[in-house]
């Protein structure tokens, strides 16, 4: 972490001193043509030059490799460093003057500081307690090797009240006992260990620090899990166990496991599956999502054969299609998890079964049910789990496969809730993310501002398909209503999801200029496509209601749809 304040208004100022030309010019020879700069990618090997620098916008970006950003993004990646480096070392390049984070910046980092080193004394604790005779025997019954349980940390927290505490107190303040989640302070300012006799399980960030701890219970107590509660360093929805050591064999094994237990992951580790990861007992969000999307292609959810683990696979599939990553399920049989079936049948067993795991489209067919019948039933809904899939391509397989296998031609579909048929029946100009991009394109760079922000103010944001084009609209939304101006930097300024960044970057090179007159039609081809999109839920929804039986959502639904329908037919 830096010492100096890298607040937005700083930041804003270097990227305005730093020359992004200046600065890319040192890795290559960038020619002028026109407004731009182009030249030879640094990132990809290449022959003819398709990477683009505009000194006016202070962006990069490649044709060729799509890497794309702003001068931060660029020494970061060529230079291979952190974010504070990057600018630390522009800023002494341009004579910027980085002012030393402000008291309360400071405190913030010496407090994150002083839990990871809380957090680490208490592993040693934690550590020398597991050769005692109680989580002994837990390993053994579970076949877990003391080798093995050393290679993952764990470690056990004694039965007593104020074992850790006693220990750690020597060297840290009670405050900071309690705000890294290890002491809980009760009534009276009585103060206790939070694990008391588990098995403790260190979880680290990507960086391989410890965050938080997972704690089992030795026998059938409940909870049989006890985790840290969030903490400034700990945020359950963001964090994947083991991916510091699972990312490193994602290049190699071009594919992620995802699994839902601390032992399930540790099995699968040991089985020689290192790509594997685990969530902690959520659902996997949308920054595991993301977190996964920007190092691997490819995710293997590997989930229990019951319909609670079923459930969870379809809700996780949605979410991953959504990052744009290539996904397949792996059922287990019921009632059995990783754990149990690769100690059953090994490691070479369990590879053959990830190897064979359902394809999306494939997994949610079997989802739709046995019969045809049960499979048209569950069409539309099912559909709509695909369409989260940024890709049109993919999209459009998959829509085919399922629409296949519920016997109905993939052209009927047009009018009933398939966002990419309505699209393109809509725009006249080929790919609605293209469409997409272009108009985006037009709010940051064409347009003047004021008549940006008119646009932005009323745009139906939820007809956009590309989920990164629909970010960066509803932070426009929110500057807008706060009243700032609608311009590239400021955007920038907010994104830190790389994917969103070189979107943001390729617009003025890759996306489509719009004529300003075509700019109120296209927002209506969105309009519309929100409104269909809006109706095509409903009538799911209703077919729902209707099988239910359920005469009341039916009644409020049938109202809802009524007012949609009235709404459209009044020109906009
Ligand atoms: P499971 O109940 O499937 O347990 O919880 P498991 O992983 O198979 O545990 P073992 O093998 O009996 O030890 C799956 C995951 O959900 C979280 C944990 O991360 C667990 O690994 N969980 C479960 C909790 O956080 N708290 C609980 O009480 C239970
Ligand atoms: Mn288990």
């Amino acid at each position: 972490m830096s010492g100096y304040d890298l607040s937005r208004p700083v930041l804003d100022q270097l990227r305005e001193a730093a020359d992004i030309v200046a600065v890319i010019g040192d890795h290559l020879t960038l020619r002028k043509t026109g407004r731009n700069y182009v030249g030879l990618c640094p990132f990809h090997g290449e022959k003819t030059p398709s990477f683009n620098v505009s000194r006016e916008k202070g962006t990069y970006y490649c044709f060729g490799c799509k890497r794309g950003g702003d001068v931060i993004d660029f020494v970061m990646e060529i230079e291979r460093v952190q974010f504070a480096e990057a600018v630390e070392r522009l800023a002494d390049r341009f004579g910027v003057r980085l002012p030393p984070a402000s008291p309360q910046a400071r405190r913030r980092k010496d407090e994150q500081e002083q839990l990871a080193e809380v957090m680490e004394a208490a592993q040693a604790v934690f550590v020398r307690h597991l050769a005692d005779d109680r989580p002994r025997a837990f390993l053994e019954r579970r076949a877990v090797p003391l080798e093995v349980a050393a290679e993952f940390g764990l470690g056990y927290a004694k039965g007593e009240w104020r074992v850790l505490y006693d220990e750690l107190r020597k060297r840290f303040p009670e405050r900071v006992l309690i705000a890294a989640g290890l002491v809980v302070e009760g009534d009276e300012g009585r103060v206790w260990d939070r694990f008391r006799d588990r098995v403790t399980i260190p979880i680290r960030n990507v960086r391989g620090r410890i965050i938080a701890y997972g704690g089992r219970a030795l026998g059938d107590e409940n909870p049989k899990y006890l985790n840290s509660p969030e903490t400034s360093l700990f945020s359950k929805s963001q964090v994947l166990f083991q991916l510091d050591r699972a990312a490193r064999a994602f290049a190699s094994a071009s594919r992620a496991i995802v699994v839902e237990g601390y032992f399930d992951c540790i099995a699968l580790h040991q089985a020689g599956l290192i790509e594997t990861v685990a969530t902690l007992g959520t659902a996997l969000s949308e920054q595991h999502a993301r977190e996964l999307a920007r190092r691997v292609p490819r995710v293997v959810v590997c989930f229990d054969g019951d319909t609670a683990g079923r459930q969870a696979a379809v809700a996780a599939l949605r979410t991953l299609l959504a990052a744009s990553l290539d996904v397949s399920v792996l059922l287990l049989p019921e009632g059995q998890d990783p754990d149990d079936v690769v100690r059953r049948e090994g490691g070479e067993r369990f590879q053959a079964r990830v190897a064979a795991a359902f394809p999306a489209d494939a997994f949610l067919l079997e989802m739709m049910g046995s019969t045809r019948q049960e499979r048209r039933r569950n069409l539309l809904r099912t559909l709509e789990i695909v369409d989260a899939c940024p890709d049109p391509v993919r999209r459009f397989e998959m829509r085919e496969t399922l629409a296949h296998g519920a016997g109905v031609p993939l052209e009927e579909l047009g009018s009933l809730g398939a966002p990419h048929v309505v699209a393109r029946q809509a725009t006249a100009e080929g790919l609605p993310e293209q469409a997409e991009m272009a108009l985006l394109r037009s709010f940051l760079h064409d347009l003047e501002p004021t008549r940006s922000a008119a646009f932005i103010r009323e745009f139906p944001v939820d007809g956009i398909c590309h989920p990164g084009v629909r970010r960066v609209i509803e932070i426009l939304q929110r500057r807008t209503a706060e009243g700032a101006v609608v311009e590239l930097t400021g955007v920038l300024s907010e994104i830190t999801e790389p994917l969103d960044r070189r979107l943001l970057a390729s617009l003025e090179h890759e996306a489509p200029q719009t004529p300003q007159e075509r700019i109120p039609s296209l927002i209506e081809l969105v309009r519309r496509r929100s409104d269909r999109l809006k109706s095509a839920r409903l009538i799911a929804r209703i077919r729902e209601a209707e099988i239910a039986g359920d005469t009341e959502a039916l009644a409020q639904l049938k109202a809802e749809q009524s007012e949609l329908i009235k709404k459209r037919s009044k020109p906009s």
